[in-house]
């Protein structure tokens, strides 16, 4: 079948390693069933991947992606839960020490067929598109867990997202502003920061720049080249959440003393469980809120969204059809 993998590693140039072709169909292990693919959707953990984060030279060469949408076996509409977990596992999917996404440790869904758990297929709201579902599983799963989770954020609370343009960021702008908070947004670029006050930040500035007032929580993903602006942003005893870090681990601040000083939370977030990927679904179904799609392009040219990613050129997600 056909599939996009990687063959080997790079941490400079991820896109080198990066190959399109034949590869062998999933083996499907007792409990599991294979998904059709339909369409499945671009994340930096794919990125990640190439450069050698997370993976090792003996489980190559692997398929990318973690997000699909697509048929199950019985021709019904689903959506794929990219938490793996061990079967013995009971409670929070993310907490599991074992747990894997799709594409660590089992083949991804950027190919025509992709073999998962049973348990890790849910069904697909009929009123979004395969393309739209196909964002949901990890970036726009993470920004829901982010927000209402993690800060545990209500209708009117305050919220500034760092760094505008990014598949989460901007899912975490459009879940924000539909759930009635007030936004504001960062990002180094003026056409990103127009596009997010077009999506739904109150007020977008420039990286680094102070906002109007402290927010009650930030959501971190770029990591060292923002985490000091977070913190600085936060109102005492606010919370900043943070999901990734794009820019790096280590911060030239860490700015401890504040942190402790203003009794401000710091919480970590990977991904989120079934049951918060089902009421994310049911969020769009009520709000008519739908995932921001940058660009949708045959998985064929998929080479084309790895490198406007890793140009950081993307403003939401990057859609693969089959
Ligand atoms: N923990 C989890 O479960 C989880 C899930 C999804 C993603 N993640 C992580 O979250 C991060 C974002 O993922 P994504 O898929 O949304 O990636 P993405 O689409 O590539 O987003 C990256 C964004 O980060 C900003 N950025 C990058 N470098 C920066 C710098 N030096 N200074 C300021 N801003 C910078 C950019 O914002 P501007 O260009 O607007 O400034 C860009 O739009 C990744 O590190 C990813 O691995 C984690």
């Amino acid at each position: 079948m056909f599939a996009v993998f990687a063959e080997s590693f790079d941490p400079d140039e991820p896109l080198n390693g990066l190959r399109l072709g034949e590869r062998p169909e999933p083996t499907v292990p007792d409990g599991w069933t294979t998904v059709t693919v339909k369409a499945s959707s671009l994340n930096h953990h794919d990125l990640w991947s190439l450069r050698g984060v997370g993976l090792k030279e003996d489980q190559l060469p692997m398929i990318l992606g973690c997000d699909a949408a697509g048929l199950d076996e019985d021709g019904n509409e689903v959506v794929v839960h990219a938490v793996l977990t061990d079967p013995s596992w009971l409670g929070d999917e993310t907490h599991d020490p074992k747990r894997s996404l799709l594409s660590e440790r089992h083949q991804g869904t950027f190919a025509e067929r992709v073999a998962v758990p049973r348990r890790n297929v849910v069904p697909k709201p009929a009123g979004l598109s395969f393309e739209e579902a196909a964002c949901l599983p990890t970036a726009w799963l993470t920004a829901y867990r982010m927000l209402f989770t993690q800060a545990g954020l209500k209708p009117g609370d305050s919220v500034l997202v760092q760094g505008a343009g990014g598949g989460v960021a901007t899912a975490l702008i459009v879940l924000a502003r539909a759930a009635g908070m007030r936004v504001f947004a960062t990002s180094r670029d003026e056409t990103k920061r127009k596009r997010a006050e077009e999506i739904g930040a109150h007020e977008a500035v420039e990286t680094g720049a102070r906002l109007p007032h402290k927010v009650d929580a930030v959501m971190e993903t770029v990591g060292a080249a923002t985490w000091s602006h977070s913190i600085k942003s936060l109102r005492p005893g606010g919370t900043v959440v943070i999901s990734g870090a794009t820019s790096g681990p280590k911060p030239s601040n860490a700015e401890l003393n504040r942190i402790f000083f203003l009794s401000m939370r710091v919480q970590g977030s990977t991904m989120g469980t079934r049951e918060e990927l089902r009421g994310l679904t049911e969020f769009l179904d009520v709000t008519g809120t739908r995932p921001l799609i940058d660009s949708t392009m045959p998985m064929q040219q998929a080479e084309d969204g790895f490198a406007a990613m890793a140009r950081g050129e993307v403003f939401g997600k990057v859609v693969f059809t089959l």
